[in-house]
């Protein structure tokens, strides 16, 4: 099945809200993060600042999905030089998966990125994001091994990289 979602930049208390929670529940409940790290995180201070939250609606107007697409020069940049774009917290509600909600947000940080310029998009995951790292090759995403670093947790980051 396919669903397109309602796609918008994140405004309203509501949509950040909604936001904030569903991606602190993704991160934790799929194991990704402490809950007092995603508590501190992914606040809306903090991410609102970094860049442009794009948050997927389903036909209730419920946010169902959200990415953050960093700004140029943002503080939470880990990757991208002044030439590219990074985009981090990308999460789907488990009960929306399989959709292709991903996708359209994943699609939308490119397009995004392209018409601003930059030359590429960039990312790193977790070794155990096993559905995102087969969303972003099937988006046109390559492995960039030479970038990755180590996470302080132990593992390593794995960094993705889409040239535009
Ligand atoms: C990665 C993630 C955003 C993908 O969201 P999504 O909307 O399910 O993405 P899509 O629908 O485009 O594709 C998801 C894949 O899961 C499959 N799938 C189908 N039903 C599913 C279900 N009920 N639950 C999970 N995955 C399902 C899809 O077929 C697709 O598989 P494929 O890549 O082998 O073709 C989502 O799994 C998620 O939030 N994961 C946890 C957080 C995370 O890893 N974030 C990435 C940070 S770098």
């Amino acid at each position: 099945m396919h669903m397109t979602p309602h796609l918008r930049e994140a405004a309203t208390d509501r949509e950040w809200e909604q936001a904030t929670a569903l991606l602190q529940r993704v991160y934790v409940a799929g194991g990704y993060t402490a809950a007092a790290n995603a508590g501190q995180f992914m606040t809306r201070e903090n991410l609102e600042p970094a860049g442009v939250l794009l948050v997927a609606l389903d036909g209730e107007d419920a946010v169902v999905g959200a990415v953050l697409l960093l700004h140029p020069a943002s503080a939470l940049r880990q990757l991208a030089t002044m030439y590219e774009r990074e985009f981090r917290v990308l999460g789907v509600d488990e009960r929306a998966r399989g959709l292709g909600i991903g996708e359209v947000l994943v699609q939308a940080c490119v397009d995004r990125a392209f018409a601003s310029g930059a030359q590429a998009v960039v990312l790193w995951t977790q070794p155990s994001m096993h559905s995102a790292q087969r969303l972003y090759k099937r988006l046109g995403f390559r492995r960039a091994p030479e970038r990755d670093v180590k996470d302080p947790r132990g593992f390593t980051r794995l960094v993705f990289q889409r040239d535009l």
